[in-house]
């Protein structure tokens, strides 16, 4: 066990993971120091971690990872021993319309923190971990009938997000082994859960069902992700951070594989059993189908496909589980219930996200008049 001896600094900690990381870590690590650094994006939201910040009990920096200077001078300055590097361009959609941001922000910026904290670290005596957070898209897809990823599949890339993420992958590995930087990789299937962002496909869908919006699915509907509960793989990140071997690579794997069609099809049962069980919540969502006694199930429609679109990604997380002990411990069903839950009793959160960007991104995305209301 290595907790923290110093400042622990989680990059990208105001993003979806990052906020579920910081938060369990609070509690986790009470005497560590926490620091995040976050350039505040369109993904980021900070409203969960404000009265973190007010009480003392975490640091923020708004920050750029891409500006090496300001993040040597943070490690420096802040004595700070463990590393998360979570910042990223991240949503795959965005990658294919506008892939510069990615390349900046997950290969340059990924190279500006490993160079700073190689300078900062320099001499050091005490132990000191950098863990790069990364993806199963790395490997590219699968087809059905394939045995999942794991830590020795060959990486191939589809995507620019995903070709960026490699990238990032390799200088971080590259790092370890030429200079000694004492760096940990995990690679994760696709997380859900709260204080994800709402272009994402479980939030969408919750979002859109309650506003009776349509809910958009790409091409056939089948293609098939390993879900993830986020509370599931922050528990894996704490471990590989603080009880991983360095040099090594963790897979984290949610054991949840679902068609996209499916996937949705449970949102909708959850949010109409919900809806079916609380009039005061059908009265705050009155053009959700459930909220008059039908389906949201009834908002469903096929849309394009996305360029490119990986047909499947799995993984085998039985390194993680044989080494450290970590195993998911959410259901698909329980998961997506406790996630339908949280948003539906957390407007507050993810109105600030439903802004002028987001109304552009629909737009632009999936075509003027896109998630139009279905029933009315
Ligand atoms: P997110 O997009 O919700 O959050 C990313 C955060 O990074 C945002 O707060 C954003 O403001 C910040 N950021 C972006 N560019 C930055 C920069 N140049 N400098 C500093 N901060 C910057 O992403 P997420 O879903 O929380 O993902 C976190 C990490 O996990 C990413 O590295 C992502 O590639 C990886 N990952 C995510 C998933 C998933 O399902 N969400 C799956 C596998 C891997
Ligand atoms: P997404 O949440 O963007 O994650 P990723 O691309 O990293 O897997 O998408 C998850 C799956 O859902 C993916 O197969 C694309 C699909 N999808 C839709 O069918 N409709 C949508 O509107 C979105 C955003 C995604």
């Amino acid at each position: 066990m290595t907790t923290p001896g110093g400042t622990l600094m989680i990059t990208g900690g105001a993003g979806f993971i990052g906020q579920n990381l910081v938060h369990r870590l609070v509690r986790s690590m009470p005497g560590t120091p926490i620091l995040v650094v976050d350039a505040m994006t369109y993904a980021a939201n900070p409203a969960s971690l404000e009265p973190l910040v007010d009480s003392g009990r975490i640091r923020f920096v708004a920050a750029n990872i891409v500006d090496g200077e300001a993040m040597r001078a943070l490690i420096a300055g802040e004595s700070v021993t463990h590393i998360a590097h979570l910042a990223a361009e991240s949503h795959v959609d965005r990658s294919i319309s506008g892939p510069d941001a990615f390349f900046e922000t997950n290969i340059a910026g990924t190279y500006s923190l490993l160079k700073a904290a190689r300078a900062a670290w320099e001499g050091a005596s005490a132990e000191r971990r950098f863990l790069h957070v990364s993806s199963d898209e790395v490997f590219g897809d699968l087809e059905e009938g394939d045995p999942p990823f794991d830590e020795d599949t060959p990486y191939r890339p589809s995507s620019p997000y995903s070709a960026s993420k490699a990238a990032s992958d390799h200088l971080a590995r590259a790092f370890h082994r030429t200079y000694g930087l004492p760096v940990i990789v995990t690679n994760c299937s696709n997380n859900y859960g709260p204080y994800q962002h709402p272009e994402k496909l479980i939030p969408l869908m919750v979002l859109n069902a309650l506003r009776g919006l349509e809910l958009p699915v790409y091409g056939d509907g089948r293609n098939i992700r390993d879900w993830l509960y986020v509370e599931d793989h922050c528990a894996g990140l704490e471990a590989a951070l603080v009880r991983g071997a360095v040099g090594e690579t963790y897979c984290i794997g949610g054991g949840s594989e679902r068609r996209n069609i499916d996937v949705v099809g449970t949102i909708c049962d959850a949010i109409d059993r919900r809806l079916a069980e609380e009039a005061g919540r059908r009265a705050e969502w009155p053009d959700c189908p459930a909220a008059r006694g039908g389906s949201c199930r009834e908002l469903i429609r096929f849309v394009r496909d996305r360029p490119g679109h990986d047909h499947r990604y799995a993984i085998n997380g039985s390194k993680i589980a044989r080494t450290l002990g970590i195993a998911p411990q959410e259901t698909f069903e329980t998961g997506i219930q406790r996630t339908v839950d949280w948003y539906v009793d957390n407007a507050d959160w993810w109105r600030h996200a439903l802004n002028a960007d987001f109304s552009d991104w629909v737009a632009g995305h999936y075509g003027a008049g896109a998630h139009g209301a279905a029933n009315r």
